[in-house]
């Protein structure tokens, strides 16, 4: 069984989202406050916790529910409020601040049914500091309204969030002060350039949820939050991780969730927990769908293939040509050609470079979506450079950081950064560990002389995997047994490794795989190299040879990745351990998804996860690939 602990915001969940269409905003706008009412209602006098919104859409939500207050005569003595967010740099009492907002739409014809002032909270300048303890204590928000931005925002929270962000002060994104314009009477420049705003972890807290959007013009964001992959440059998005969260929508923003194609893959052998289950795999708009009360658009027959969830390379520096360090223009070429290798999802990987450069290579390698045919960069990898020098491995010494220092001074900003490996035993990691954490980038041990305390405590501080196990780190010693033994006596403890045949022994895989088979984890490393011949290819600053299956830091025998490609990886550890067709591939999907924080929408044929999954022959050769359920790459049969 694998037994890797999920951190909390990894926890499987299910769409228990609904959608509902209303014929008119103002139909919707009578459901929302009907509903809210009715829990006021419900509660007979105990407290009553509302999450609160602004923006035009909550207009129409307010007068119903005012009408509905007055005519039921509700009482609201034990209701409290927690607005989400709050302009700054403008007094509280300018027409369009959100106090003002709040109190001319809601609160001031409240107080005659027993609202309390003191029971009113509205983030601002000087409160917003105590303001998640002030949640905390009056807590938790039984319901919370919400609009979104054309952006995806919700509250104040921006594209780029972090998830587990709390209450802050945010730069109000460009896209938002221009929409917000309207109501500084078109003026921008009249628009506050910052605000305080919930965040993510805080409305995520809320025990239901409900989204209010109308027009056409929030169609995009809707369809984004409902149907898009997870991610912070779609902060509602995050929704999806929220057991409770109710759209209402006009049917102007419902338009981009019109029925979407159907398609049921038949006789297939599908890698479900573990093992091939024979089904059929039901897809609906790109995601995997259970089985229709429609029947589907198109019925394929898979020939009782093999069926495995699309493969999640969570290290390569490049391939084709291109190494991600020094060509990250080419990163969506790379990634239109790694289909062919099962790879649906991967993590672009850059080498320890110096800060200028980093800014350079993040900038340019920003997660994408591309255009759905291509393998998503579900975020960067950044091997680097907070490194043992004595573990330089194929990294340019000149870029080693050897102690803790600011992650803006040394990349930049970091936004898009999804994993980062680092040597965990350099003073004052412990910190640096705790601020990735903090921003929901998941961090790795490796290029590392950490002995076996060292790396547990790093475990126990936030790291969540070691990289490329054996390669760049302390060997294995009978009275030290170092990072290896610490990843290989602990079932808890996921590790990547290289199974080129160069970097490890097959030997050394078999051994790995009897101690911890649960936390292995395949990788390629995969260098510019990769689906070239040989000859002299670059790794970052360095110039590496490619000696047929090896590659060595030019003029030495130093591996410096590989031209491993990840199906024939998976094909490998079979070799070299005998194990399960299901466990192998499942070290090649499952597992990196977990690890990375994209399980369940990546890795799994869970109901909503994308619907990108590889048909193997039985000798593991891939037959096609499908990303979001539209066959992107097909084996030529002779
Ligand atoms: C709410 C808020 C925003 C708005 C969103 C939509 O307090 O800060 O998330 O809900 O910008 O605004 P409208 O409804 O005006 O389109």
């Amino acid at each position: 069984m694998f037994r890797l602990i999920l951190p909390f915001f990894l926890v499987p969940f299910f769409l228990f989202c609904s959608v509902s269409t209303f014929s008119s905003s103002e139909v919707a706008a009578e459901k929302a406050a009907r509903r809210i009412a009715d829990l006021i209602v419900s509660r007979k006098g105990e407290k009553t916790v509302l999450g609160l919104a602004t923006g035009s859409t909550m207009i129409p939500v307010y007068q119903e529910l005012k009408k509905i207050i007055q005519k039921e005569k509700i009482d609201l003595k034990a209701v409290v409020t927690f607005n989400l967010d709050e302009y700054l740099d403008i007094p509280l009492s300018h027409p369009e601040s959100y106090h003002s907002f709040m109190h001319t739409h809601l609160f001031n014809e409240l107080f005659a049914y027993g609202l309390k002032s003191q029971n009113i909270h509205i983030p601002c300048g000087s409160t917003w500091e105590g303001y998640e303890e002030k949640i905390k204590k009056e807590g938790p928000i039984d319901l919370q309204l919400l609009g979104i931005g054309r952006n995806g925002h919700i509250g104040f929270a921006e594209p780029g969030v972090s998830p587990f962000s709390r209450t802050m002060i945010v730069d109000l994104a460009e896209s938002t002060r221009e929409d917000n314009a309207r109501f500084f009477n078109g003026r921008l420049e009249l628009v506050p350039r910052r605000a305080v705003s919930m965040g993510i972890a805080t409305i995520l807290e809320a025990k239901e949820i409900i989204l209010l959007a109308f027009g056409e013009n929030k169609a995009k964001a809707v369809q984004e939050a409902i149907r898009g992959a997870i991610s912070s440059q779609v902060p509602a998005t995050f929704l999806q991780k929220h057991p409770k969260v109710d759209f209402y929508l006009d049917a102007k923003a419902a338009e981009g969730l019109k029925q979407e194609k159907i398609r049921c893959f038949t006789n297939a052998r599908l890698l479900i927990d573990h093992q091939f289950v024979e089904g059929e795999l039901w897809t609906e708009g790109g995601k995997v769908a259970a089985k229709s009360s429609r029947s589907a658009d198109e019925v394929i027959d898979m020939g009782g293939k093999m069926l495995a969830p699309g493969l999640i390379d969570l290290q390569i520096n490049g391939a084709f040509g291109c190494d991600f360090s020094r060509n990250p223009e080419k990163l969506e070429k790379v990634a239109s050609q790694l289909a062919q290798f099962g790879v649906t999802t991967f993590f672009p990987t850059i080498v320890s470079s110096s800060p200028e450069r980093y800014q350079e290579l993040l900038t340019q390698l920003q997660p994408d979506r591309f255009d759905g045919k291509k393998a998503a960069n579900a975020g960067i990898h950044l091997e680097g450079p907070f490194f043992c020098p004595k573990r330089v491995g194929a990294h340019f010494m000149e870029h080693l950081v050897i102690a803790a220092t600011p992650l803006e001074e040394v990349y930049g900003d970091i936004q898009g950064v999804q994993i980062i490996t680092l040597a965990p035993e350099l003073p004052g990691m412990e910190e640096l560990i705790f601020d990735l954490k903090k921003r929901g980038i998941v961090v790795a041990a490796g290029h590392s002389s950490a002995t076996f305390q060292e790396m547990k405590k790093a475990i126990k501080e936030g790291v969540t995997f070691a990289t490329h196990l054996f390669n760049a780190m302390t060997p294995y010693h009978h009275r030290e047994p170092g990072i290896v033994g610490a990843a290989l006596i602990d079932p808890q403890i996921a590790y990547t490794v290289i199974a080129d045949g160069n970097h490890l022994a097959p030997e050394t895989v078999a051994m790995s795989y009897k101690c911890n088979p649960e936390g292995l984890i395949l990788v390629t490393d995969a260098t510019e190299a990769l689906g070239r011949s040989e000859g002299v290819y670059r790794l970052g600053p360095l110039e590496i040879d490619c000696l047929e299956e090896a590659l060595y830091v030019r003029g030495t025998n130093t591996l410096a990745g590989s031209k491993l490609s990840l199906d024939k990886a998976v094909k490998r550890l079979c070799e070299y351990t005998e194990c399960s067709k299901a466990f192998a591939l499942e070290a090649a999907s499952l597992k990196p998804a977990i690890v990375s924080g994209l399980y369940p929408i990546k890795g799994t044929f869970t109901i909503g996860a994308d619907a990108d999954f590889v048909a193997f022959s039985e000798d593991l050769s891939i037959e096609a690939t499908y990303i979001g359920a539209e066959k992107v790459w097909e084996a030529i049969l002779e």
